[in-house]
C-alpha cells in the first residue's frame, strides 16, 4: 500500500500564522503538524509516501524531509497547483500509485488513542474496497457526515450538512483499493468547485464497497482548523508526553522502533537538536538501547 499526505490548500482560516507558511508546517507543541500524519502512515506500516502541497510550499516540504532515506522511508513529492478538492489527490497522484492500494491522509489531522497501531496494520492489509472511519463529535455540520439507517447500516455520506442526520464525521484517514483512481476520475466539482472525497465515499458505498469504522470513546481525533483547536492540540500533546514521558508522533524514533534504522543511525538524527528537550529525548532513547543487555 502507498500512502499520500495532502498538504496544500489556502489555510486562510489560520491567518495570520499561515500567511507566509504553510499550515501543515506549523507547530503543535515541540513538532510541525505534518510529523502527525507522516508517524501514522509510517506506524501502518506504509514506506512509499507522496506528500502534495502548493508551488509555494512543496520546496520546504521537501527540505524538511528529503527523499526520506535517513527515517528508512521513500517520499515524494507532488504540486497541487490550487485547492480543487481532496479526491485531487489520487489524480495527481495517479503515477505513484500505479497498481498498488492508498492510503490517503490530510496533513493536519492529528490521531492518538489505545489501539490504533492495532488498527491501522489491519486497514493496511485492505485488498478490496473502501475504508473510512466515523468519529463523534459535537459539531457534525463542519466534516463530512455518516447517515444510518435504523439498524445502524451506513447509506450516505453527506459533506458539511446544514441538517446533520448524525453526529458521526468522517476523520480525513482513507484507505482504498486501486479502484480509487478511476472513481476519482469521475468525479465532478461539488458547489463549491471541489472535487469531494465525500463524493468518492458515496460512490463505494453505491458498489456496497465501504466500510465504515467507529473510532471509539478515549480516541482522539485532534482538530487544528482554529486559533483556539490548534492550541488545544498543542496543550493536549504536551500533557499526554509530558504524563508518560514518552513522545507522539516522533518519527526518528518510530523509523527506529519499526526496524527502518539502526541505533547509530537514530543517534545522528539527534546531533543537532541536543540543545531542546525533543534531541535529548531521542538521545536518551540511544543511551538506553545502549545500556540494555
Ligand atoms: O478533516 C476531515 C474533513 O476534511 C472531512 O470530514 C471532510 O469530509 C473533508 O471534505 C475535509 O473537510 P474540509 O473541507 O474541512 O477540508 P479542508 O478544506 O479544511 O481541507 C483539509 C486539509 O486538506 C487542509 O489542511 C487543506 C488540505 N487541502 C484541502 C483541499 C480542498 C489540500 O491540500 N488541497 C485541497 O484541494
Amino acid at each position: 500500500m502507498k500512502g499520500i499526505i495532502l498538504a496544500g490548500g489556502s489555510g486562510t482560516r489560520l491567518y495570520p500564522l499561515t500567511k507566509v507558511i504553510s499550515k501543515q508546517m506549523i507547530p503543535v507543541y515541540d513538532k510541525p503538524m505534518i510529523y502527525y500524519p507522516l508517524s501514522v502512515l509510517m506506524i501502518a506500516g506504509i514506506k512509499e509516501i507522496l506528500i502534495i502541497s502548493t508551488p509555494h510550499d512543496l520546496p520546504h516540504f521537501q527540505e524538511l524531509f528529503g527523499d526520506g532515506s535517513h527515517l528508512g522511508l521513500s517520499i515524494d513529492y507532488a504540486i497541487q497547483e490550487k485547492p480543487e478538492g481532496l479526491a485531487q489527490a489520487f489524480l495527481i497522484g495517479k503515477n505513484f500509485i500505479g497498481t498498488d492500494s492508498v492510503c490517503l491522509i490530510l496533513g493536519d489531522n492529528i490521531f492518538f488513542g489505545p489501539g490504533f497501531s492495532k488498527i491501522l496494520r489491519e486497514s493496511t492489509a485492505l485488498d478490496e474496497g473502501g475504508l473510512i472511519f466515523g468519529y463523534l463529535v459535537k459539531d457534525p455540520e463542519r466534516y463530512g457526515v455518516v447517515e444510518f439507517d435504523a439498524c445502524r447500516n451506513v447509506i450516505g455520506i453527506e459533506e458539511k450538512p446544514t441538517k446533520p442526520k448524525s453526529k458521526y464525521a468522517v476523520p480525513g484517514l482513507y484507505f482504498y483499493d486501486n479502484d480509487v483512481v478511476a472513481i476519482a476520475e469521475q468525479v465532478t466539482p461539488s458547489p463549491r468547485g471541489e472535487l469531494e472525497i465525500t463524493d468518492v465515499n458515496n460512490e463505494y458505498l453505491r458498489r456496497s464497497k465501504l466500510r465504515v469504522e467507529p473510532l471509539g470513546r478515549g480516541f482522539c481525533w485532534l482538530d487544528t482548523g482554529t486559533h483556539e483547536s490548534l492550541q488545544q492540540a498543542s496543550s493536549y500533546i504536551q500533557a499526554v508526553q509530558e504524563r508518560q514521558g514518552l513522545k507522539v508522533a516522533c518519527i526518528e524514533e518510530i523509523a527506529y522502533e519499526l526496524g527502518y534504522i539502526t541505533l547509530d543511525e537514530l543517534a545522528n538524527l539527534a546531533t543537532d537538536m541536543l540543545k531542546n528537550q525533543y534531541g535529548q529525548y531521542i538521545a536518551d532513547i540511544v543511551a538506553e538501547k545502549k545500556m540494555a543487555p
